[in-house]
C-alpha cells in the first residue's frame, strides 16, 4: 500500500488553485458551487450554497442579499466555513475563518459584470423574507424593467459580497479501501505563515 501522501504541503492557495482547477474541467456544472455555513445567534449551525465569485491570496469570495437570513447571521457573527465537495474528482476542501464585507467597489463591479435579467432578478428579491405568492416577484420583476428599460441595474445597497480570510483549510482525497488523505493548513492570521499537518482520515 502506498505511504505518501497525495497532498503536497505547499501552499494552500496554490493547492486550492490546482484542485479547482481540475474541477473546473471535470465537474457537469458549478464546479464553484460551496456550501456556506454560518450559525444563528442562539448558536445553531445554519448551511446553504452559494457560488464562489473570486478567491486569491487575500481570500475566498461570494455575494448574496445582506438582508437575507444569512446575511443577519453574518451581521451578527462575522464567521463562517465553506465547503466544497467535487463529486467527480472525489474531494472535499474545507475552509474557516472570519469574514469581511467587499468594498462598495467591488460589489458594484460584480453585479454589473451579470446579465440584466440577474441584476433585475436580485434586485427585485427581498430574499429570505416570506413571498406571498409568486406573482409578487414577478410583478417586482416587471416594475423594475418597466422603470429601467435598458442597461444596467442600479445595485442595490443590501446587495453585497463576503470575503473570508481563511485561517484553516484542510485538503481531502479520496484513496483506496479508504485510507483516504487529509492535509489540514493552519495560520493564526493573514500575516502569519502557514503550518500543516496530515490527519487521520
Ligand atoms: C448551486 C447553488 C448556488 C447558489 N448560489 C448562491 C449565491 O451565490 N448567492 C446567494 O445568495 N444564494 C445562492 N444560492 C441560493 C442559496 O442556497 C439560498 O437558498 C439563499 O441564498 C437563501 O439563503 P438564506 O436564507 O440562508 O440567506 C445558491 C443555491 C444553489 C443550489
Amino acid at each position: 500500500m502506498d505511504n505518501q501522501s497525495t497532498i503536497p504541503e505547499s501552499d494552500p492557495f496554490t493547492l486550492f488553485e490546482v484542485w479547482f482547477g481540475e474541477a473546473r474541467s471535470s465537474e457537469p456544472n458549478d464546479p464553484n458551487a460551496m456550501a456556506l455555513a454560518t450559525a444563528t445567534p442562539d448558536g445553531f449551525p445554519s448551511v446553504r450554497m452559494v457560488l464562489l465569485k473570486g478567491h486569491g491570496a487575500d481570500g475566498f469570495v461570494f455575494y448574496t442579499n445582506a438582508e437575507s437570513r444569512k446575511g443577519e447571521q453574518i451581521r451578527a457573527n462575522m464567521r463562517a466555513s465553506l465547503l466544497f465537495h467535487w463529486k467527480s474528482l472525489r474531494r472535499q476542501v474545507r475552509i474557516e475563518g472570519p469574514l469581511e464585507e467587499v468594498t462598495e467597489a467591488e460589489a458594484d463591479a460584480y453585479f454589473h459584470s451579470r446579465p440584466r435579467a440577474s441584476q433585475i432578478g436580485s434586485a427585485a428579491s427581498d430574499q429570505s423574507r416570506p413571498l406571498p405568492d409568486r406573482q409578487v416577484y414577478i410583478d417586482r420583476v416587471h416594475a423594475l424593467e418597466s422603470r429601467y428599460p435598458e442597461g444596467d441595474i442600479p445595485r442595490p445597497p443590501h446587495w453585497t459580497g463576503f470575503r473570508l480570510s481563511p485561517r484553516r483549510i484542510e485538503f481531502w482525497n479520496d484513496r483506496e479501501y479508504r485510507l483516504h488523505d487529509r492535509r489540514l493548513f493552519e495560520r493564526a492570521a493573514p500575516d502569519r505563515p502557514w503550518s500543516n499537518t496530515l490527519l487521520y482520515p
